[in-house]
């Protein structure tokens, strides 16, 4: 009998290390490194994506292109409309109110990319908006905004966007 339990206590603790490595191991880790020129992602309408991992990079275009609702970005997703913001997807738990998106506010220059802030309280200046009240009502979307996900509009027109991409100061020059 004891050697039962032992076995069974022994497979459920197993079980759950395994749980919670998995949690862990799929987690990205984000450094100023993670951040260059924004025209290296891929661009799908405004919005440039980029996953480290070509089958998460897929399923993110894929899920980006069709706006699938209810459906959640793989960790380690990377999106940015402007240069100097971007959002990381992280597991769940990591960023409840985000549904674990990160956040971040970036100083750009043409030495690289500097983190100002970053997380889930991480507020647009210019805008005085905290990031997450803009995204939060294209919830259903993952919190992508887009146009017509229920998000207030930027004041910056389609142009304004593109020129701003074309104007970021780590892409080489040609
Ligand atoms: C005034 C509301 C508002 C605020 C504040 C705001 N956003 Fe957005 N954001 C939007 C809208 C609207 C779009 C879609 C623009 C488009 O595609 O034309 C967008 C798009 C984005 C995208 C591209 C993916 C998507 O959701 O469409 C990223 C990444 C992003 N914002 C990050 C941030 C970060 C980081 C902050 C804070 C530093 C921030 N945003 C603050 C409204 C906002």
């Amino acid at each position: 009998m004891k050697t039962i339990t032992t076995l069974l206590t022994g497979t459920a603790l197993t079980l759950f290390l395994s749980m919670v490595c998995s949690v862990y191991a799929q987690d990205v880790t984000v450094s100023e490194k993670s951040f260059t020129c924004i025209r290296d992602g891929h661009k799908i309408r405004n919005t440039y994506i980029r996953n480290a991992d070509p089958e998460k990079l897929k399923e993110a275009v894929r899920i980006f292109k069709n706006s699938v609702p209810d459906k959640e970005y793989p960790v380690g997703t990377i999106l940015q409309l402007v240069p100097f913001e971007a959002m990381v997807k992280h597991p769940r738990e990591k960023f409840p109110k985000s549904n674990g998106w990160e956040f971040f506010a970036l100083e750009v220059s043409e030495a690289g990319t500097k983190i100002r802030d970053r997380g889930d309280n991480v507020v647009n200046l210019s805008l005085g908006a905290p990031c997450l009240s803009c995204h939060q009502p294209a919830a259903r979307f993952d919190f992508v905004c887009e146009k017509g996900h229920g998000c207030a509009p930027i004041p910056f027109d389609d142009q304004k966007i593109s020129e701003l991409q074309t104007a970021d100061a780590r892409c080489a020059k040609k």
